[in-house]
């Protein structure tokens, strides 16, 4: 029988749900698989890693996650906007270091106040700091507010489905009107068909989770047609209502593997999407880092959110709190990278390669 591992799955010729559980189970072998994703990134997208400079932007959120530490019930959390001059300022300094792509991250805030700031940063940095591309994760929003931001200069939207089973989703938010599964996949439909560069991930390792549902997700992205996949272990919060499951939790090392498992088996079933190395694998292992980028990711997400704010956004616990400065980190990546025989590319916007294929712009 053909494996995935042996030849990479074609337009038509998709790898079964059974198959894909049985390799995120661990009866792969990792040895091939791993090989299969490195062969499949360097002979799509190459060597390059490319850089996001990550600015989040506000911890405040309507939504009430179960699983995360902002969720709008947590009273333990000083909440903060980043002013627009603050975050200009920072996304300056990383331009001056190279960095050409930005992400505004923060909790889901559809109010005015909030997207006439994101649509102010957007304009701004556009006219000061040409060939940049800008990447909004802000949660739900509706088609005309995106419409009105991506008028404003933004170019990529990441939102992650969480889950692609709706049963799971429902497991892990409250069932009310604001956390409809439904709903989500719509958004992420019509972002998919407006134009803008897509991406989307899931958690991995959510208590109750199987290989058969994890399986799903990755044929849910594929199906999707997404450019972009950012994904990343559960990482659990003690101020959230999840802290009671840590028996139904995988360990740290179950998590790490199923995550980097993921990372592989999307780089060889979407080859030439962009894939990152995520925050929160560098939580759980120091070698998180590099470990992401040889099963496959290409994507790094400097932050450069100042140092009083970050230490307040806290969507899980142990975040790393790297305060080495910018030219510090990126020596330290460059480092790391060098010896995966991989390449940082500073001075790059970085689209990915399957957006560009499938509208014939960007900057290949
Ligand atoms: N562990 C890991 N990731 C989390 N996120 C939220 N809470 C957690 C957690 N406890 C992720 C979600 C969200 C992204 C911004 O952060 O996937 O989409
Ligand atoms: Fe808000 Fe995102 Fe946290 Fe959900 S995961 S509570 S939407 S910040």
């Amino acid at each position: 029988m053909s494996s995935i591992l042996d030849q990479p799955p074609s337009g038509t010729d998709l790898p079964s749900t059974e198959e894909l559980s049985r390799i995120l189970s661990g009866q792969g072998p990792d040895d091939r698989l791993f090989a299969a994703a490195r062969e499949a990134l360097f002979s799509s997208v190459g060597v390059g890693v490319y850089l996001r400079g990550l600015l989040e932007t506000s911890n405040k959120c309507r939504k009430n996650c179960l699983y995360c530490g902002l969720r709008r019930d947590n009273s333990n959390v000083f909440r903060y906007d980043m002013s627009a001059g603050e975050i200009l300022s920072a996304m300056e300094t990383g331009y001056a270091s190279g960095l050409r792509s930005f992400l505004l991250q923060s909790g889901e805030l559809p109010d005015d106040r909030h997207l006439n700031l994101v649509e102010e940063v957007l304009r701004r940095s556009n006219e000061a700091m040409p060939g940049i591309r800008m990447v909004l994760s802000m949660g739900e929003l509706p088609a005309e507010t995106l419409n009105r931001l991506r008028k404003a200069g933004a170019h990529r939207y990441l939102l992650r489905i969480e889950s692609s089973s709706s049963d799971l989703y429902r497991r892990f938010h409250p069932g009310d009107m604001l956390h409809d599964h439904a709903a989500r996949i719509r958004v992420l439909q019509d972002l998919r068909s407006s134009g803008w560069q897509t991406g989307t991930g899931v958690l991995i390792g959510l208590p109750g989770q199987t290989a058969e549902h994890l399986a799903a997700d990755l044929m849910f992205m594929k199906d999707l047609d997404i450019d972009m996949c950012g994904m990343g272990p559960y990482l659990p919060h003690e101020d959230t209502p999840m802290k009671d499951l840590p028996d139904e939790l995988p360990t740290p090392e179950e998590r790490i593997l199923l995550t980097l498992r993921m990372i592989a088996l999307a780089r060889i079933m979407m080859p030439t999407i962009n894939i990152a190395a995520t925050t929160a694998l560098q939580t759980l292992d120091p070698r998180g880092l590099e470990m992401g980028l040889d099963a496959g990711a290409n994507v790094v997400m400097p932050n450069l959110t100042p140092a009083r704010y970050r230490r307040e956004y806290n969507l899980y616990q142990g975040k790393v709190q790297v305060d080495d400065g910018l030219g510090e980190m990126l020596r330290t990546l460059r480092r790391k990278c060098s010896t995966l025989s991989r390449k940082v590319m500073t001075g790059e916007a970085g689209d990915p390669v399957h957006y560009t294929l499938r509208t014939g712009s960007g900057d290949l």
